[in-house]
């Protein structure tokens, strides 16, 4: 089963051929004048060119080739240039009824399915979320349900950041705090079993103890040494470190389950520390790994570089692992375990450089292919004073403020809106927080992800407008109608496309699949979300010009099938962007 775009473009394809002419130029895409026509090809200048004819005998030709074929209505050469095709009535409620009956609502899947690893989230020990964090949870969470959706095995990780600089920052200053006595004993213990310190703890100290080591050397070298012992295995600060993982774990899951995010895998940087020896004997052994002032790094740069990058730093002058050593670790890791194709790592994008160094780096060893590795950057998620989002206080933002945040504003709109009242308490707060969800979601998902945006919570959570909880509220309208329907027992028949409210809408449902395929070539969630907001529209334009309740019986059973289908896309849609939509408002 495919797209009329593309049965379509095979058709003129052939007609292109059975002219003498390269069939690839036959291709068809949907209409630059909806008002005009449904599709146009665009060949015959090419092949005129190619076959020194002229293009409008070309066309000619084609139209000519295509006669037979009832699936067209009209063929219009507009210009010299372009065949202006119009589908047939038949053809286009044939398309309806396959969508509707399709469990995949029309999309297909990919030829040739890969093994696919998204890393996102990015999280990490003892240090808040950021605006980053937050933009790496919504779009990679996309991308990881967009490739499992389209035939990919998919698994997203979430490589938690549980291994630097910072369980070093921590443990001096818990340390000097006189926090961790019983942590600080040499040898193997026993250790306390109990975390001696809170989030709240963690919260509170990160901050500091990260402000201290810029202005005091001999706390950040104090610091640094830390770091290297708890990766050289000192027991007592594994232990201690072992309990921040589980007290920042234990909060940051929930509030990543409040936004549907959920990882496959929740490993750490420390999951490949004993990868690291082996890999770095790799490095050795194949001339990568040179000695600089005291570290030991790969040079990655090249001569046709347009930027300076910096090298691979591999080991520190305190001989510990760093950021770039865990995730090449990680890749020798994931290719032993996992055997990806394809690593998407959905960071922000001002850690590009970082990527390409590493990328490099691990062609270099050989632990990926060519094309292996892929850095899907994003924009930030501004302030109004346009650089990246912070609290009122100042501070970086708290995943759990900002949903709790944005679930009350969702609430008021709710209120403002008069929506909402027949629900139970119970019920319009997980409505609220769906809205929520959705107001974040879709501001962020509906941007392509290199734009940076203003965070503006009251035009995102609008129920009008290009917003989450308009397309919410549009697919709850619907399934309100639905109900009515099954309460009168009307039931759903034969899709039949007359009116011209149909004819968008069917031809819309037609273009999920072109949507979906772009998305997923380009990484980009914003073409479905776009898909979504269109369709959204167009089924509006429908039930304001085709009334469907009170229609004669065969009208009425086609006019419900369609209102079906689009809702099943509608929610698919959202549901590969991550988001949920609710029962009733
Ligand atoms: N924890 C990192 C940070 O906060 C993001 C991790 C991204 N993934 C990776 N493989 N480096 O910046």
């Amino acid at each position: 089963m495919s797209d009329l775009k593309s049965a379509l473009g095979e058709a003129v394809g052939a007609a292109f051929a059975s002219a003498g002419l390269p069939a690839e130029l036959g291709r068809v895409t949907p209409s630059d004048r909806p008002d005009l026509a449904d599709f146009q090809c665009n060949g015959a200048l090419a092949a005129a060119k190619a076959a020194k004819r002229n293009p409008r005998e070309i066309a000619q030709a084609v139209a000519e080739a295509l006669k037979g074929d009832s699936r067209f209505a009209s063929f219009e050469i507009a210009g010299p240039v372009f065949i202006n095709l119009k589908i047939a009535e038949g053809a286009l409620s044939a398309r309806a009824n396959e969508i509707a009956a399709d469990p995949r609502l029309g999309a297909g899947r990919v030829a040739a399915p890969r093994r696919v690893m998204v890393d996102y989230g990015g999280p990490n020990v003892a240090k808040p979320m950021h605006v980053g964090h937050l933009r790496a949870s919504i779009i990679g969470e996309s991308v990881k349900r967009t490739y499992r959706f389209r035939g990919d095995q998919v698994w997203g990780d979430a490589h938690f950041g549980d291994w630097g600089f910072q369980m070093g920052l921590l443990i001096t200053a818990l340390a000097d705090a006189g926090r961790i006595g019983p942590f600080l004993a040499e040898g193997d213990g026993p250790f306390p079993a109990d975390s001696p310190v809170t989030l709240a703890d963690l919260d509170r100290i990160y901050p500091e103890a990260s402000a201290k080591a810029k202005a005091d050397e001999t706390f950040r070298d104090r610091a640094r040494k830390a770091t290297a012992e708890l990766q050289a295995g000192r027991p007592g600060y594994r232990a201690l470190w072992k309990h921040f993982i589980a007290v920042s774990r234990a909060s940051l899951e929930p509030d990543f389950a409040s936004i549907g995010v959920s990882f496959d895998l929740w490993k750490g940087e420390s999951d490949v520390d004993p990868l690291i020896p082996g890999m770095i004997a790799e490095l050795e052994a194949k001339h990568l790994l040179v000695d600089d002032q005291g570290a030991r790094i790969v040079r990655v740069a090249r001569n046709d570089d347009k930027r300076d990058l910096p090298p691979l730093l591999v080991v520190s002058s305190e001989g510990s692992a760093m950021y770039g050593t865990t995730d090449l670790a990680t890749i020798l890791d994931r290719r032993r375990e996992y055997d990806p194709d394809l690593i998407i790592y959905a960071v922000d994008q001002r850690q590009a450089d970082h990527f390409e160094v590493v990328v490099r780096a691990a062609y270099l060893v050989g632990y990926a292919q060519e094309g292996g590795l892929e850095h899907i950057g994003f924009g930030t998620m501004n302030g109004p004073d346009g650089k990246p989002f912070k609290t009122r206080e100042g501070g970086v933002l708290k995943l759990g403020d900002l949903i709790a945040m944005t679930k009350a504003k969702a609430a008021e709109r709710l209120h403002e809106a008069g929506l909402g009242a027949e629900l139970s308490e119970a019920d319009f707060g997980e409505t609220a927080r769906k809205v929520a969800v959705a107001a974040l979601k879709f501001a962020d998902l509906s941007n392509h992800r290199s734009t940076s945006y203003i965070f503006d919570l009251d035009r995102f959570s609008s129920f009008e407008g290009k917003t989450g909880p308009y397309l919410l509220y549009q697919a709850v309208r619907v399934k309100s109608l639905l109900r009515k329907a099954a309460d009168e027992g009307v039931e759903a028949g034969k899709i039949v496309i007359v009116e011209p409210a149909e004819r968008d809408l069917a031809l819309l449902l037609d273009s999920f699949d072109s949507a979906l395929a772009e998305a997923y070539d380009k990484k980009a969630p914003n073409f479905i979300a776009d898909h979504a907001y269109r369709l959204a529209q167009a089924f509006s334009k429908f039930y304001a010009a085709c009334p469907i309740l009170i229609a004669q019986p065969p009208v009425r059973a086609s006019r419900l099938a369609l209102a079906e289908a689009t809702l099943k896309q509608l929610e698919l849609a959202l549901d590969l962007l991550g988001i949920e939509t609710p029962e009733r408002m």
